[in-house]
């Protein structure tokens, strides 16, 4: 039994989006039930139960979503992991692989001092590609990122394995097979 079955089954699949064969996990069906999103956002706080971030950074754009009203619940700060050419002020830049392409994820490289503890915040783990290339960036800037949330994992796809590699605990609340 799926502990969190209840939010799963708000979670709409969308066939053959935005390429054929991939299966589109569309986390705003679940965005749309006020009661499901606010029981969403405290899952994901217990799953750090204990741990006070000093930042939760949220990767553009369905991130942003899920990463402000956990840093809201924790009181502490937003950084953005932005998609290129978005950020006004001096960045640091990484280019990286998706399950259905490559993108570029940006960050103000002042955004975070060294030995800030952060955690890493988006909708979705699928390859691991897009949270692998924020965990660079982060650590590149001096920060401590060992925990990164999702509200699902398409574990298939392997990036829980990936992200355990690289010394970061995946933590997720529904799976897709
Ligand atoms: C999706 C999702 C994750 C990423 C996961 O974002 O929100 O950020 O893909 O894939 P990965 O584990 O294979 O890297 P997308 O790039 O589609 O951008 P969006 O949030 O702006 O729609
Ligand atoms: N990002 C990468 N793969 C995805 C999928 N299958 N559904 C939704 N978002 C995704």
């Amino acid at each position: 039994m799926d502990e969190n079955g209840d939010l799963k089954d708000l979670i709409r699949t969308i066939p053959d989006h935005p390429k054929p064969g991939i299966m589109f996990r569309d986390i705003s069906t679940l965005m749309l039930e006020g009661g499901a999103f606010h029981e969403t956002i405290d899952r994901l706080a217990d799953l750090i139960e204990g741990e006070e971030p000093d930042l939760v950074a949220g990767i553009e754009a369905r991130g942003f979503v899920f990463a402000s009203a956990l840093a809201y619940r924790l009181r502490c700060g937003v950084l953005m992991m932005r998609k290129s050419g978005k950020l006004p002020g001096s960045r640091v830049s990484i280019e990286y692989a998706l399950e259905y392409g490559t993108d570029m994820l940006e960050m103000h490289d002042d955004a975070c001092g060294p030995g800030a503890k952060v955690v890493l915040v988006d909708d979705l783990l699928a390859t691991g590609g897009t949270a692998l290339a924020a965990v660079e960036l982060l650590r590149g800037r001096g920060a401590h990122v060992d925990q990164a949330l999702f509200v699902i994992d398409l574990p298939e796809l392997g990036g829980a394995a990936k992200l355990r590699e690289a010394d970061i605990a995946p933590l997720s609340l529904v799976a897709f097979e």
